[in-house]
């Protein structure tokens, strides 16, 4: 069986079928949440701060994310791999375009996320046009840590809200192919979800989304710092991991995760 299409996650919005996303970093964890039917997963940058223990993701580098995205693909063989593009590996369109050649060549990417707004479009648009499948990423952006001054829900204010739709509908139109929302009001959420074609996933989101992403290891409780108020630990009831991942599935699928209560 051949891997998950781009195609096969639109039609999942179109007929209503949440899409299950977690992140992952290596090739046992890769076989594991295939096994039990994650769609997507995401070679995340928070490996920085999971896998490496940086404070940040800031210090990850673009031989960091090849690593990691080669061996979640020695893991798998049906998931969708969709890989961050690390800090400032995309300041410029030809930069962007050379690193995500990169991630697909030599990671096995087949889509490529970045972090921000509408000031995006034109990297966005380029790496589009030469066949370069892009996830775009609003709401907290925890590579611009140190502007925003830590890491909080975004868009609770009218102004803010109404840019991060507007960058949404921009990025859509230059081209995004998927958008992944992270900690904003679930009402918002649920506005974006609505006005846009492409899949839309949340992380921290809400419920209405097109589907959900967490970090793994905190949806193992493998982690002494507090959970974020919108994840949850599915490993609380179980001695098994498979277990746990194919609860979150299960709940994802069904819409019961997240609940109201574990969104803003
Ligand atoms: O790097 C990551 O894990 C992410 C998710 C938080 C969406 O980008």
């Amino acid at each position: 069986m051949s891997r998950l299409t781009l195609t096969k996650l639109r039609s999942a919005k179109q007929r209503g079928e949440k899409v299950a996303m977690l992140t992952v970093y290596d090739a046992t964890f890769a076989g594991l949440l295939e096994a039990a039917n994650v769609d997507v997963l995401l070679v995340g940058d928070s490996l920085g701060m999971v896998i490496q223990g940086q404070e940040s993701t800031l210090p990850v580098t673009m031989d960091d994310m090849v690593y990691h995205c080669r061996n979640v693909l020695r893991g798998s063989r049906h998931a969708f791999i969709l890989v961050d593009m690390p800090f400032m590996s995309y300041a410029v369109p030809a930069q962007a375009i050379d690193n995500a050649a990169r991630l697909m060549r030599e990671g096995g990417a087949q889509m490529v996320k970045l972090e921000g707004g509408q000031m995006l479009s034109e990297t966005i648009l380029q790496l589009t046009m030469r066949g370069i499948p892009v996830c775009a990423h609003l709401g907290l952006l925890p590579q611009s840590v140190h502007r925003v001054g830590g890491y909080r829900v975004q868009g609770r204010e009218e102004r803010v809200a109404d840019q991060i739709y507007e960058d949404a509908v921009v990025l859509q139109q230059a081209g995004a192919d998927m958008l992944i929302l992270e900690c904003i009001p679930a009402h918002l959420g649920r506005k974006i979800t609505k006005a846009l074609e492409i899949p839309v996933i949340s992380c921290g989101a809400g419920p209405y989304c097109d589907g959900q992403v967490l970090v793994l290891y905190d949806m193992l409780g493998i982690s002494l710092s507090r959970l974020p108020r919108f994840s949850h630990n599915f490993l609380e009831k179980t001695d098994s991991i498979l277990n746990a991942v194919q609860s979150y599935v299960s709940a994802v699928k069904r819409g019961e995760f997240p609940t109201l209560e574990q969104s803003y």
